[in-house]
């Protein structure tokens, strides 16, 4: 088996320096600089001849990290790296998969188009499928997704005894249910229309049931918070305590966070993207997936 060397692109540091220590793989060093007129540069510190690369960057907030990425995997590359992985904890462009109007890019599949030309293989953590069920539909470098729900269902164990899962719309009925499950608590689905980026409708059915449980709100990925604020209304109507919001993937973009903290919420992320919610550790999910692909050469591509 080849020299592993794990890399980490700026704010993953954390994490990889955890896989790193608990793989015994050692950890390769990257100067990524910016130029004043914002141009990146690269300088790769450690010998990379031979090597199996792993590269660790979530990328929220795609566009910035795209460039950077790209450059380090192409010279890791011509430095003699035998392959490169990249983990992505959180893998952006998943949402626009369809055009909804004659004109608009299909971003998901260029995305994973332009990353499937210089990653070898992928592995990342629940990413948002809708209308792509499997990731090999659009990747075609094998992916490994990593499932969250397990830790999510431990967590609401051992914090929320008196749980009822909430799923705000129909495509979070999987995950909820399957947490519920494993959580050994009650489930209920609402139903979501977007019409905007922050314009939300939530339709409730009679969810009187639980009005004695704690509602713990569980989605992929908070972005704007609007699904989760607007679910909360409803079930503070319908005679709700204060609800738990579990995000795996906490993206709170611009004042996301404050607005939802208003709603009196408790919220939780896992630490798929850094932030002061990250109350869930998916490291070790990652690992375990690193020490299997140890022993095969090829990672298989799955949903
Ligand atoms: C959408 O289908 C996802 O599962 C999430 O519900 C959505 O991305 C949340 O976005 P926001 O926080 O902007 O409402």
């Amino acid at each position: 088996m080849n020299n592993v060397l794990l890399f980490a692109l700026p704010g993953n540091e954390t994490m990889t320096f955890k896989m790193a220590a608990l793989l015994d793989y050692e950890m390769g060093s990257v100067i990524i600089h910016h130029f004043p007129d914002g141009e990146t540069y690269i300088d790769i510190e450690t010998n990379v001849m031979g090597a199996d690369v792993i590269v660790v960057a979530s990328l929220h907030q795609p566009d910035d990290k795209f460039l950077p990425l790209y450059f380090l995997s192409k010279t890791l590359k011509e430095l003699g790296a035998n392959s490169v992985k990249l983990i992505a904890p959180y893998l952006a462009y998943m949402r626009q998969d369809k055009r909804f109007k004659p004109g608009e890019c299909i971003s998901s599949d260029l995305f994973a188009h332009l990353l499937s030309t210089f990653i070898d293989e992928l592995v990342t953590i629940d990413p948002h499928l809708h209308r792509h069920h499997r990731m090999g539909e659009f990747y075609s470098i094998p992916v490994k997704v990593i499932h969250a729900s397990p830790l999510i269902a431990e967590w609401i164990k051992n914090n929320v005894p008196d749980a009822v899962l909430v799923g705000p719309d129909e495509e979070s009925e999987q995950r909820v249910s399957a947490v519920a499950k494993e959580a050994g608590k009650p489930f209920i689905v609402l139903q979501k229309t977007r019409k905007g980026d922050k314009d939300v409708i939530i339709k409730v059915p009679d969810v009187s049931e639980w009005t004695d449980h704690t509602p713990v709100l569980i989605d992929d990925i908070i972005s704007t918070a609007r699904t989760m604020i607007e679910t909360i209304a409803h079930l503070k109507n319908a005679g709700y305590k204060f609800p738990v919001c579990v995000g795996v993937h906490g993206i709170f973009a611009g004042d996301a966070f404050e607005q939802l903290s208003k709603t009196g919420a408790r919220v939780i992320t896992c630490n798929t993207i850094n932030h002061s919610t990250n109350a869930i550790d998916v490291t070790d999910l990652i690992t375990e997936t690193l020490k299997e692909s140890k022993h095969a050469i090829t990672v298989s591509t799955s949903k």
